[in-house]
Parts: C-alpha cells; sequence; structure tokens
C-alpha cells in the first residue's frame, strides 16, 4: 500500500475516533466548588460524616469529652509525626491536639482529609481512632499516626466554624 493510502487511513481513523476520545477529556463545564458548607447540627456527638470535597474524602467528628481528654493526654515524644500537618497553622505547628482542631473555640470538631497517609486509602472509624485497613496503620482520636506504615498525621484541610456550619476550603 502506498504511503499516501497510509495518511488518508490514519486520518480517517483519527477523525472516526475523536468523538469518543473528547468524551473523556476533562469536561470544561463541570463547575468544581471551591468550599463547602456543612450543618454541623445532624453530626452527634461521637459521629462522624464523611463527605466528598471536590474529590476529597473528608471527615467531620463530633469528638465526645472523653475522646478529646484522651487525646490531649498523648505526649508529643509518644508521636511517630510531630507535626500538625494542619493547613490551617503554620507548617512548623506541632501535632498537640490543640492544634488538630477545626479552630480552638471548638475543640469537639476535627475535619480531616480521609486519605491515608501511606497510600491513600481511606480509613475505617473505630471507637478510639481510624484504621486504614490497606495496610494496618492506625490514627488516634486527633488523626494522628500511631502504628503502621503511614509516615504522616491525616492532613487538617482549610475549614472554619461559622456558627452551626463548617466551612471547607
Ligand atoms: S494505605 Fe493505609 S496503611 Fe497503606
Amino acid at each position: 500500500m502506498s504511503r499516501n493510502v497510509w495518511i488518508l487511513l490514519s486520518l480517517c481513523c483519527g477523525l472516526i475516533s475523536w468523538p469518543f476520545i473528547a468524551q473523556l477529556l476533562p469536561n470544561n463545564h463541570v463547575i468544581r466548588s471551591p468550599k463547602l458548607k456543612v450543618n454541623l447540627n445532624y453530626i452527634l456527638p461521637g459521629k462522624a460524616l464523611t463527605i466528598n470535597w471536590n474529590g476529597t474524602p473528608i471527615f467531620i467528628k463530633n469528638r465526645t469529652l472523653p475522646e478529646i481528654r484522651s487525646s490531649r493526654l498523648v505526649k508529643l515524644n509518644d508521636l511517630k509525626d510531630v507535626f500538625a500537618r494542619n493547613d490551617n497553622l503554620d507548617a512548623r505547628s506541632l501535632a498537640f491536639d490543640r492544634n488538630r482542631c477545626a479552630d480552638t473555640s471548638c475543640v469537639n470538631w476535627l475535619v480531616l482529609v480521609a486519605s491515608c497517609t501511606h497510600l491513600g486509602c481511606v480509613p475505617e472509624i473505630k471507637s478510639n481512632g481510624w484504621n486504614c485497613t490497606c495496610h494496618g496503620s492506625f490514627y488516634d482520636n486527633s488523626g494522628r499516626i500511631i502504628s503502621g506504615p503511614a509516615p504522616h498525621n491525616l492532613r487538617v484541610p482549610r475549614c472554619k466554624r461559622r456558627s452551626n456550619l463548617m466551612i471547607i476550603g
């Protein structure tokens, strides 16, 4: 077959397959919401909600007083990762429980990116924290890594509380 026939065939294949390829490309009309407002009234003490924020899973937990107390007793020396990993604070902030909360006035509210810092699985909520069943990482009730292969604490995304709303982003 001559070279020109090959070129013509390639062009025809390209034109025919373009509509299928175009469907796979990112859609410019999908609006990604920069901020997410979550009504906190529906999250009872001791309960957590998992939501999707622009494709990122987020945990919001309403911690009980015993959960807060036990998290506050953990010493920095006992932690695998001593940094708060809180996008609302300076990057050098330490992983004290108070530095992990959504804001200092509401120590019960914990907001976390629900992505294990090992390889990104979504950990399961347990009574004493979060367990990543993929390879056995365990995070405490403050989202700090306690054991397993995960290197860092779960990240606290940018968030602030306004009355009964948690604004993420
Ligand atoms: S992804 Fe969580 S422990 Fe590996």
